[in-house]
């Protein structure tokens, strides 16, 4: 019976509030580990923005905003008293982009999108001497020695570009733009969650995070200098022990020693045919890019234990969609969830033209489940890491920004991250209601692009010191 099936699923991806809080405090020693001198598997990267915006920073400023799955160029004009006006291009992400041979057509397409964008805003040519200053979000996790520079440490989310890791990713963009002639200085390399927390400080100075749920899943903070061992000898004269530092966690590594999360064998089938085994184990887990990838497998697996799609059997031909990995993305997820109908039509029709695959009733009823397990799970995981960074700096009150394709579209998502995070910190046994939670995670559209240019501002100010 399908339904006994069910409770299986239910108890290899439910995760209670007491898993939640060891998870949380095994998070904040690996986060602690990470800024130490001998490191770990978060990387904590300091991005050297050690500065908070004000909302005063004033300005006219390109971005670049390379996620997951787009790839915008936006032009941000920052306005003072906490305003900005944006204006922006998107443009889809080549899929085979992301594992492209030749670096060069990744760096190409994002030259030739900005070129493209500066000649639709001068359409008469861009007035002479005029160089447009330029943030470039590129989410990946990148060391930083300045904030001008960001070599890969490796890629994540699926990207595979050779050539790419170990290196500085901003002279292969620098050069692009130079043989196009671009009338751009590259000011500001940073990352999505660095983005979206200067950006929506800008705005809100009770924001202590950035967060991006999306194809990938990280947050960003400020720490104090003192409490980042590894930058020891490393510092300018003006920074003091006191001063902040925005850290880019990159926390989608969190658990890659498999000490703590409660892993399913698809999650260890994910990791070991992903193009980097070991790595993101967290992320694996919860992100965008690997949900869709969850529900295949468990179809796969119950199909091959002959429980669903019977009609299928005498020809394994039908069911050659199915066996394709990644076929299945968030989306998916998302439509099934918002199925209004009794009987699942929607989701009929949606496997239909996925997977050439007509499920039945009982099946689609058993599949709508599934979706809620995975969704309630990566929900439930994702917000471990704001629990940890808020305990270890002791922020009982706060806003965290939060962006990402799965925190913006998928329906039930926000809801389950905050019943997460209120499982952690006892909230509903103190009979608070979710708007009285004491930490908000707030939604921050359209961060990305306008924090490159609060980072750039932020740069300039310091240049402009002699800094
Ligand atoms: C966008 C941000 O809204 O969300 C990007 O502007 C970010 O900077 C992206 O990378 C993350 O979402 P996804 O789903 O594209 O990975
Ligand atoms: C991945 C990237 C990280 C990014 C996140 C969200 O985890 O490594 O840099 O912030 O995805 O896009």
């Amino acid at each position: 019976n399908l339904m006994d099936e069910l409770a299986k699923y239910q108890e290899l991806l439910t995760v209670s509030p007491q898993k939640l809080k060891k998870i949380t405090d095994h998070f904040i020693s690996e986060l602690e580990k990470g800024l130490s001198v001998k490191g770990g598997n978060i990387p904590m990267i300091p991005t050297w923005i050690v500065d908070y915006p004000t909302g005063e920073e004033t300005g006219e400023y390109l971005a670049i905003d390379l996620g997951g799955t787009n790839l915008r160029v936006v032009l941000v004009k920052l306005l003072g008293n906490c305003k900005f006006d944006t204006e922006q291009s998107k443009y889809h992400l080549p899929s085979d982009i992301r594992t492209t041979r030749d670096k060069d057509i990744l760096f190409s397409y994002i030259a030739d999108s900005v070129a493209k964008f500066i000649n639709d805003l001068y359409p008469n040519g861009v007035p002479k001497g005029k160089i447009l200053p330029l943030g470039f979000t590129f989410s990946y996790p990148c060391t930083q020695s300045r904030i001008d520079t960001g070599v890969l440490q490796r890629w994540t989310k699926g990207f595979d570009i050779p050539g790419v890791e170990g290196y500085d990713v901003v002279p292969m963009l620098v050069s692009q733009f130079e043989k196009r002639k671009v009338p751009v200085k590259l000011v500001a390399l940073i990352n999505d969650t660095s983005g979206t927390l200067v950006a929506s400080r800008y705005t809100d100075p009770a924001t202590e995070m950035g967060l991006i749920f999306g194809t990938g899943c990280n947050g960003a903070y400020y720490d104090r200098i003192h409490n980042i061992p590894k930058l020891a000898g490393k510092l300018q004269d003006d920074i003091t022990q006191d001063s902040p530092m925005l850290i880019n966690c990159e926390y989608g590594s969190f658990d890659n020693e498999h000490l703590a999360l409660p892993r399913t064998k698809y999650d260890i089938i994910i990791d070991a045919q992903s193009p980097r085994p070991n790595q993101q184990a967290f992320e694996k887990m919860i992100a965008g890019y690997y949900l869709g990838e969850v529900l295949r497998l468990i179809l796969v697996e119950l199909y091959e234990k002959n429980l669903i799609l019977e009609k299928y059997k005498s020809d394994n031909e039908g069911i050659k969609l199915l066996n394709e990995p990644y076929i299945l993305d968030t989306e998916v997820l998302t439509r099934i969830e918002d199925d209004p109908f009794e009987n699942l039509e929607d989701t009929c029709t949606l496997f239909k033209e996925k997977l050439h695959l007509e499920f039945t009733s009982p099946e689609r009823k058993l599949i709508r489940k599934l979706a809620e397990l995975i969704g309630t799970r990566a929900a439930r995981l994702s917000i471990c890491g704001i629990a940890a960074v808020t305990k270890k700096m002791n922020y009982l009150k706060c806003h965290c920004a939060a962006d990402g394709s799965v925190f913006n579209h998928y329906t039930n998502f926000p809801a389950r991250a905050v019943d997460g995070l209120a499982d952690i910190f006892d909230w509903k046994l103190q009979g608070l209601k979710p708007e009285d939670y004491p930490i908000q995670i707030v939604p921050s559209e359209d961060g990305s692009g306008v924090g490159a240019a609060v980072a750039a501002a932020l740069t300039h100010r310091r240049i402009e010191k002699g800094l």
